[in-house]
């Protein structure tokens, strides 16, 4: 793309060298001045892609000025009678680079000066108080300078001017249709990359889904395989711990050891069957709110929330949510306790944050946000997996609990890192309820 741009304006570089090299052929010839104004020309115009972007505002001002300058200098060394030079759509230069950097008004106003510029030289001003080289680049006081001008030149002045106009006009609305057509292009690539990662990030949250879903029914095999056997080692740990004598004390204390081991793998087996059952939902329009802070009591009540201060941040005016309510809480359960997990003894901040995704309300969306360590790139993926965990007494299941769960109600569950914040914070999305029972009943 680059590349092909700066071909073309190689181009027209040289385009504009051989059009000035024309007219520094053309009479009048033997007039230094007039070179030297066309070679300024030619330089500046060359110069010009290097000022624009310099100075974007400012930089259009002054290439439109300096043009200006040059043009009306540049008629008046080539022609005695500097109004009557035939160079003088040299003026278009100015005028068609206004139109390409100002909107309408700023074309006109820049077209109405160039015309002024031109106009002036109807006026030949004895100069008084100005340097001898300035009055003789402006031609002022030259001996020509005393002319008259009929009804016919004055109309033909008039028919010049109004084509400068035209030309400003003409070429400011192509820019500006341009100018209009790249910004909705851009617009478009905006809207078709935003699309594109909404659609990334859903087609990596069916992979998990699906991940899950597959382990979820290999590990429910296995669970309940487990479970009859353990039930069976269990209840004859508990009855040999009964029987046995108490002289026989080792042998009651390895009874025990099997009937509390046996208790933790059966627990084990049983959170494990949680996750791997497939859930069924018992849906209901339901305040997100009340169901957060229910979890956060719950937390609380695990004493995992001393020298944790819990920010909360809810929307006004939020639409009801349809979920089930007891696996709702299960999920922000987990997801507060990680959090307080994270921030670890010393504690911290764990804000809470309810709020509607767009402006339609079709989604509500909480976040749980601590200040822990957060969580690595590579990581934040794998955390869904069952039985990843870095915790030394983890078990590694609940972040799959909660993907399961979120995914059955239709929602979306990811970790998002806000810039400059260390911290985790998890985004749960779920879709709201078509009652908008909390909105006012207005429509
Ligand atoms: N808020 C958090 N901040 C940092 N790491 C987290 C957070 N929540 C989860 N994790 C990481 O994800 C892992 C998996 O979490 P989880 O599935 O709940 O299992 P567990 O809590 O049993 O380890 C955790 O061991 C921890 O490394
Ligand atoms: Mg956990």
């Amino acid at each position: 793309m680059a590349d092909k741009s700066n071909a073309s304006s190689r181009w027209l570089d040289l385009l504009w060298v051989l059009f000035l090299v024309g007219l520094a052929f053309l009479p009048p010839n033997n007039e230094p001045h007039k070179l030297i104004i066309l070679a300024i020309i030619g330089v500046f115009q060359l110069l010009e892609r290097r000022v624009i972007p310099a100075a974007p505002i400012r930089g259009r001002y002054y290439v439109v000025l300096i043009k200006l300058g040059l043009a009306t200098i540049l008629i008046n060394h080539t022609q005695d009678v500097a109004i009557n030079s035939s160079y003088y759509p040299i003026f278009y230069l100015p005028v068609m680079t206004a139109a390409m950097y100002f909107g309408p008004m700023g074309t006109l106003l820049w077209t109405s000066l160039a015309s002024a510029a031109y106009c002036s030289y109807l006026f030949p001003v004895q100069a008084v108080g100005v340097p001898r080289w300035l009055a003789r680049l402006m031609g002022s006081g030259s001996e020509s300078a005393v002319f008259t001008i009929n009804a016919a030149g004055i109309s033909e002045l008039a028919m010049r001017m109004l084509f400068f106009f035209l030309v400003g006009m003409i070429v400011n609305r192509f820019v500006m249709e341009y100018r209009n057509q790249v910004r909705r292009y851009q617009e478009l690539t905006e809207t078709l990359s935003e699309t594109n990662r909404s659609l990334k990030q859903a087609q990596a949250e069916a992979r998990r889904a699906e991940r899950l879903a597959a382990l979820g029914q290999l590990s429910a095999g296995l669970a309940h395989e487990i479970r009859n056997p353990l039930g069976v080692i269990k209840g004859s740990a508990e009855i040999l711990m009964q029987k046995l004598a108490a002289s026989e004390v080792l042998a009651k204390e390895l009874a025990g050891y099997i009937y509390t081991e046996v208790n933790r793998l059966s627990a084990l087996v049983s959170r494990f069957l949680d996750f791997a059952r497939p859930s069924r939902l018992a849906l209901e329009a339901r305040d997100l709110t009340a169901v957060l802070e229910k979890a956060v009591k719950a937390v609380a009540d695990q004493g995992a929330t001393t020298n944790v201060v819990i920010e909360r941040n809810y929307a006004p005016g939020l639409p009801q949510v349809m979920i089930d309510e007891e696996l709702c809480e299960q999920v922000f359960t987990n997801l507060v306790l990680n959090a307080c997990q994270a921030m670890g003894e010393s504690g911290g901040t764990l804000r809470i944050r309810l709020k509607p995704e767009n402006q339609l309300r079709t989604t509500v969306i909480a976040e749980i946000e601590d200040t822990g360590p957060g969580i690595a790139p590579d990581m934040k993926e794998q955390i869904f997996n069952p039985f990843v965990t870095t915790k030394k007494f983890g078990v590694g299941l609940g972040l799959a609990i909660v993907s399961k769960i979120v995914d059955a109600h239709g929602g979306s569950v990811q970790v998002v890192s806000t810039p400059g914040h260390p911290g985790a914070c998890f985004r749960v999305s779920l879709p709201a309820s078509r009652e908008r029972g909390a909105e006012p009943s207005s429509s």
